[in-house]
């Protein structure tokens, strides 16, 4: 069995990680793979240094597609990678994620018959006005073999019309990848520098469109927490969207702002804080497994198991909101979480055994 195993984002390398590490555990002859970045994310912090660290496997062929708007970048992975695929032809193209890189490539495979697997199948936040949305529902659309990660994302894709008999309730990837390096989580220099501790800071993640591109929200939204948390300290580390809307960082006296971290460095973080605030989806999946409370800007979410079984909640994206959330999390109300079925570490395992099932 030849196949692709596609990567474009920080979040992809999260995933894939556990499946190349089932690979290896598996050793099974019949698999021979090729691994290729999209190059979507191409700074050293959202993407070598998770190579060096998680031990990914170096990348077959970086198609160098980062930049530009969505549509521009789904345009360039398209036609970089039919230029790699035409030459190339796997059996099956893995895609991971809902991210620019998994719908283009899932185009491409499937316009040179190679059968699409994505992993991560199935979740819907049902606001289509989120880029991930309309990448989830194109590449399902398209998708041959289902790995889900709930009932949840296995009932969506039923009701969507889905051949059940392929799709494969698994787990979770990135909570396999949490899981097999917790205990490798490492101190970044600033917990020092910033004379923080353990438990007495905040986590602050940023950087989905509707919450960054309009400085004024933005800004709004660090004016609330600097002021209004009792002055714990909030460490922020920046991603690039969210930089350019940063003006003037002088007038925030608690937030610790800072690059974006190394998968090591900002688990340990996660780990160790007060409480997360976030707009990520992965982060709420990752504060669920480690038990700390996740507060999430959003209106909804394609991952409800993490408020179900877990320790995320959504507050919402109007400040006015923010109080009710915040006085439960002092007051010491904030519920605790339990793993999701099947968010045990052996997703990755799972998913290597059915694709030689499958291809028996
Ligand atoms: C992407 C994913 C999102 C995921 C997030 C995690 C899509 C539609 N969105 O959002 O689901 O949660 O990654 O990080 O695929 N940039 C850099 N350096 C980089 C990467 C990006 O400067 O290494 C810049 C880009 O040029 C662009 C902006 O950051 O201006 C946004 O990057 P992009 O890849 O479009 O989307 P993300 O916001 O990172």
């Amino acid at each position: 069995m030849k196949f692709h195993l596609i990567v474009g984002t920080r979040p992809n390398l999260l995933k894939i990680s556990s499946i190349c590490n089932a690979i290896k555990k598996i050793n099974s002859s019949q698999i021979r793979f090729r691994l290729i970045h999209t190059g979507q994310h191409y700074n050293k912090n959202l993407s070598q240094i998770f190579f060096s660290e998680l031990n990914i496997p170096k990348p077959d062929i970086n198609l160098n597609c980062g930049g530009g708007t969505s549509v521009e970048q789904i345009t360039k992975i398209m036609i970089s990678y039919e230029e790699y695929i035409k030459n190339n032809i796997p059996d099956y193209t893995i895609v991971v994620g809902d991210v620019n890189s998994t719908v283009a490539c899932s185009i491409v495979a499937k316009s040179y018959q190679v059968k699409v697997v994505h992993v991560e199948a199935g979740i819907r936040s049902f606001d289509i006005s989120m880029p991930e949305e309309i990448n989830r529902i194109l590449t399902d659309s398209i998708t041959d073999f289902a790995f889900v990660t709930s009932e949840n994302a296995k009932k969506n894709l039923i009701y969507s019309g889905f051949n059940k008999q392929n799709i494969f309730f698994v787990g979770n990837t990135m909570v396999d990848t949490l899981l097999s390096n917790i205990n490798r989580f490492r101190k970044p220099q600033l917990f020092d520098c910033n004379k923080l501790e353990l438990n007495k800071y905040f986590v602050l993640t940023l950087h989905r469109p509707s919450n960054v591109d309009y400085e004024l929200k933005l800004n709004e939204f660090l004016n609330y927490f600097d002021k209004n948390l009792f002055n714990y300290k909030i460490v922020f580390p920046i991603h690039p969207r969210t930089k350019k809307n940063l003006k003037n960082k002088l007038i925030f006296k608690n937030i610790i702002f800072c690059e974006p971290l190394s998968y090591l460095e900002f688990n340990f973080m996660v780990k160790n804080s007060f409480a997360v605030i976030t707009d990520s989806g992965g982060i709420t999946e990752e504060t669920t497994i480690m038990n700390v409370p996740c507060l999430t800007i959003r209106e909804n979410t394609e991952r409800p198991e993490t408020i179900t079984d877990g320790t995320n909640e959504l507050i919402g994206t109007e400040i006015k909101n923010f109080d009710f959330y915040f006085k439960k999390l002092f007051d010491g109300n904030w519920k605790s979480g339990k793993s999701p079925k099947y968010w045990d570490g052996k997703t990755g395992e799972r998913i290597i055994n059915k694709l030689i099932e499958l291809d028996e």
